[in-house]
């Protein structure tokens, strides 16, 4: 049965997905490495597919960009359609020294400073944490690929722009890199007891102000997916 931000039934829908924020992302991930890759969803253009990777069947959908979005995609996924590993592949700003352009991040736990998780009415704070097996799993792929990897604690911030310098804060707490959306998909996937996973290309620095171009954004882009697709194979 569809839900109101995706037409697919269930079935469509592989129980691994990588979700990158940009549908037009999930495209192309779908025409490059995916094998008889089929559309299930155009609603909003939040585009998903699923096709084969090396024999084993394998999704893929935008989220958006924020935790709403990643939100409400990632809960239906997971409570409409049965998906149980899911894994994100993004950009993020980084804001150590250490943490250079063109690197990977995988996220071990998520900040935020977003209100997602009052939602649980938890006595405390919630620490969002990332799936043990999917991060030993992607941090040996990437070290077996001798990508430049970095595994720690990321901020899921619902702000893009910001009105004061507050990366540094995070920074302070030994935060790796900012992005958008993890947060949110950790508690999803804690809530319902499923397996979820951010993996980062660095695209800009905050102490630098260095960003990528658009040559390299493509290479380090090809290093995430291979981790990722790698992953995805070992769950
Ligand atoms: N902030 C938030 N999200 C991001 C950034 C950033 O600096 N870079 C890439 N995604």
């Amino acid at each position: 049965m569809a839900t109101p931000h995706n037409a697919a039934n269930m079935g469509d829908i592989a129980e691994t997905i990588l979700l990158p924020g940009d549908p037009l992302r999930a495209k192309v991930i779908a025409e490059t490495y995916l094998e008889d890759a089929k559309q299930f969803n155009s609603v909003r253009n939040m585009f998903g597919y699923t096709g084969t990777y090396k024999g084993k069947n394998v999704s893929v959908m935008g989220t958006g960009m924020g935790i709403p979005s990643i939100g409400i995609y990632s809960h239906e996924l997971i409570h409409f359609y049965g998906v149980k590993n899911l894994i994100r592949v993004g950009s993020c700003g980084a804001c150590q020294e250490d943490v250079k352009v063109g690197d990977v991040i995988m996220a071990q736990g998520a900040c935020t400073n977003s209100s997602y998780a009052h939602q649980y009415q938890l006595p405390g704070t919630m620490c969002a944490i990332a799936d043990y097996g999917l991060l030993k799993a992607a941090q040996e792929i990437a070290e077996e690929k001798s990508v430049p990897w970095h595994v720690g604690n990321i901020l899921s911030s619902d702000t893009f722009y910001t009105e004061t310098a507050e990366w540094k804060l995070w920074a302070k707490m030994g935060v790796l890199g900012i992005e958008m959306e993890s947060f949110a998909l950790y508690c999803e996937a804690a809530r319902a007891g499923v397996k979820a996973l951010g993996i980062f290309t660095v695209s800009d620095s905050m102490i630098t102000g260095e960003e990528t171009t658009a040559e390299q954004r493509q290479n380090d882009f090809k290093q995430m997916m291979e981790i990722a697709l790698e992953t995805a194979l070992r769950v």
